[in-house]
């Protein structure tokens, strides 16, 4: 059985991480998209709250599982069985950190392989980070999440302003 792990903040969830989920799923017996508990990166969402959006946006997909997780990624990816990393590529920037980070990964823990995925054209140059600036303002966020996203985000700004 192959099991890979699609990592990250997911803060939140965009449909450009939806497009690497569903194309990644294929590839796999059972992908396990890891939401990173990140506090260095002051998320607007907890990790619960991540994990559920990311429940809800994936349920259509049945060989897909969502885990928190905390600590190194190789760690995480042996706990988990699994043997493959899933990561998408936005641009070439992405690259060159990705590639830091799976060399430095490979060091760690050489059975571990990594697949990369060019992010579809549509959503290359879609981040959490714009997705929340963009909310923040008011602004129509619907081209970037799915809908039940859209209402969690316009929930949290509604109770900071509060
Ligand atoms: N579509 C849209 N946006 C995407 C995307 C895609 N396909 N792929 C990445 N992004 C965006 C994310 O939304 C995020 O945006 P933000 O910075 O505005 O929040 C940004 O790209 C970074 O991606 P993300 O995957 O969320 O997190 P990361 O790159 O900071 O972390 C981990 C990646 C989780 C794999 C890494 O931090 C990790 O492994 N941490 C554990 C500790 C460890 O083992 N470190 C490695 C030692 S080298």
């Amino acid at each position: 059985m192959l099991r890979g792990i699609y990592p990250g903040s997911f803060d939140p969830v965009t449909l450009g991480h939806m497009d690497i989920i569903k194309r990644g799923s294929h590839l796999v017996d059972e992908l396990i998209v890891g939401v990173l508990c990140n506090n260095a990166k002051m998320p607007l969402f907890s990790v619960e709250e991540r994990v559920k959006m990311l429940e809800e946006v994936t349920s259509d997909l049945p060989n897909v599982r969502i885990m928190p997780f905390d600590g190194l990624l190789v760690d995480f990816v042996k706990e988990m069985d699994a043997q493959v990393v899933i990561r998408g590529l936005r641009a070439i920037t992405d690259f060159e950190y990705e590639l830091q980070m799976a060399q430095t990964n490979y060091k760690l823990a050489p059975e571990v392989e990594y697949i990369f995925l060019p992010t579809n054209l549509q959503y290359s140059y879609l981040s959490s980070s714009m997705v929340k600036e963009v909310a923040a303002f008011g602004g129509d966020i619907s081209q970037f999440v799915s809908e039940a996203v859209i209402d969690r985000i316009k929930e949290r700004y509604r109770e900071i302003k509060r």
